[in-house]
């Protein structure tokens, strides 16, 4: 078999369909996302499972997620800090918070999930810190705003989880003028040299191409 972006999508939808299984409520999620025409780049059924692990392993009861979008990461976070549990979720548009919002309750935790809307830069400082897990997805020219106030908000043993390290390959190019690469970058850049984090990347294949994920802890 050919190593092509339809070889690996194919067989991240067979890892999805043997690991994550249908689910309506998700499913339902990305119907209304897609409905409301909001862009269709949350995380991969995989990548919300393996969020929905990472909060379960670590026994996260507070987390925050930067970049609500349509509400598909936050339902499976959502679900992994269990009842007495809380999800605080920034959006900076005030549509894609309101279907997000109609997703979250429809799935049933809408009680443990509190969406603030507006950009990170404005929410973040109002918010009390103590939380034990940080989702960042949100523009990628903040990513080092957000890893700041992940670490100022979080404690030691806090886990951070930074989407898209891998934009199809780009992030290696230094000569980009690509906003979303430059601003990749400039997040991997912080992990690595900055003494509040120790941190790794994984890269990814699948139905969202090349693309990866990096996995830090607050020291
Ligand atoms: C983009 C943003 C994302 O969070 C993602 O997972 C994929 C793409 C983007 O802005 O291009
Ligand atoms: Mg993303």
């Amino acid at each position: 078999m050919e190593s092509t972006p339809a070889a690996w999508s194919k067989a991240d939808a067979y890892l999805a369909d043997l690991l994550v299984g249908h689910d309506p409520q998700l499913e339902a999620a990305l119907d209304a996302q897609r409905e409301a025409g909001l862009p269709e780049i949350e995380v991969a059924p995989v990548g919300g499972k393996l969020l929905n692990l990472l909060v379960r392993i670590s026994g996260a009861r507070r987390v925050l997620e930067i970049g609500t979008l349509g509400g598909y990461s936050t339902i499976w976070m959502a679900r992994a800090v269990g009842p007495d549990g809380r999800v605080v979720t920034v959006e900076a548009e005030a549509d894609n918070a309101s279907v997000a919002r109609a997703s979250i309750d429809a799935a049933g935790v809408g009680d443990r999930v509190d969406i603030r809307v507006g950009r990170g830069a404005d929410v973040l400082p109002t918010l009390d810190g103590g939380f034990d897990l940080v989702f960042i997805d949100a523009d990628k020219e903040s990513n080092t705003l957000y890893l700041d106030w992940a670490a100022k908000l979080g404690h030691p043993g806090t886990v951070i989880v930074l989407d898209n390290i891998g934009r199809e390959g780009e992030i290696v190019r230094g000569d980009s003028t690509d906003s979303k690469v430059v601003g990749t970058r400039e997040g991997l850049r912080m992990l690595g040299e900055d003494p509040r984090f120790d941190a790794t990347a994984l890269q990814t294949v699948g139905v969202k191409g090349w693309d990866g994920v990096a996995l830090a802890i607050v020291v």
